[in-house]
C-alpha cells in the first residue's frame, strides 16, 4: 500500500459520492460515513449534515453512528498509521511489551510519533498465530517488534517517494 494524500473537502463531490449509496441501500448512514472516510481519509464535520440530509435522518442520528464506530475518524490520519493489536491472543505473546517499547520509541523520536500518529489500539487483526500483530499503513505485520515496525514504516515511505 502506498501513502496517499487525501483530497480536500468538497460538498458537491461528497454528495455525488454518497448519492448512489443512498439510492441503493436502506439505512445507509454507516455506508455513507465509510465512503466519505475512504475518499477523504477522515469524516469532515460538514459530512455529518450532508449525510443526515441525504439519508433523511437527524444530525444526531448520524453523529451517533459516527461516534459508535472507533474506526471512523474526525481528523486526518497520520502519514504512516501504526496500529498495534491489543486483543487477548496478542497479549499472550507480548503485545503489552511491544506497546510499551513502541511508546518509548515514539517518545524518543518526535518525528516518529508525528509520522505514525498516536497508536490507536485495534482488537484482533485476524493474524493471531503471528502475534504480536500490527498494521503499518494498512499492511499486516506479524511477530512485530519495534525494528520490524520501523522497517515497515521505511518501506511505506520509500513507496511514496518518486524514483
Ligand atoms: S489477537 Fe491479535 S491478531 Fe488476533
Amino acid at each position: 500500500m502506498t501513502i496517499t494524500r487525501q483530497p480536500e473537502w468538497n460538498a458537491e463531490e461528497a454528495a455525488a459520492l454518497i448519492a448512489p449509496i443512498v439510492a441503493a441501500e436502506s439505512g445507509p448512514v454507516l455506508l455513507c460515513l465509510q465512503a466519505v472516510q475512504a475518499h477523504y481519509g477522515h469524516v469532515y464535520s460538514d459530512a455529518i449534515a450532508l449525510i443526515a440530509d441525504a439519508c433523511n435522518v437527524s444530525r444526531a442520528d448520524v453523529h451517533g453512528v459516527f461516534t459508535f464506530y472507533a474506526d471512523l475518524r474526525e481528523t486526518p490520519p497520520p502519514a504512516v498509521p501504526v496500529r498495534l493489536c491489543a486483543a487477548e491472543a496478542c497479549q499472550a505473546v507480548g503485545a503489552r511489551t511491544l506497546k510499551a517499547e513502541w511508546s518509548a520509541a515514539c517518545e524518543a523520536s518526535p518525528e516518529l510519533a508525528t509520522l505514525t500518529g498516536v497508536d490507536e489500539p485495534i482488537f484482533c487483526l485476524g493474524n493471531c498465530a503471528l502475534g504480536p500483530a500490527a498494521m503499518v499503513n494498512g499492511e499486516l505485520i506479524g511477530r512485530a517488534d519495534v525494528a520490524r515496525l520501523c522497517q515497515a514504516i521505511d518501506a511505506a515511505q520509500a513507496q511514496e517517494r518518486p524514483l
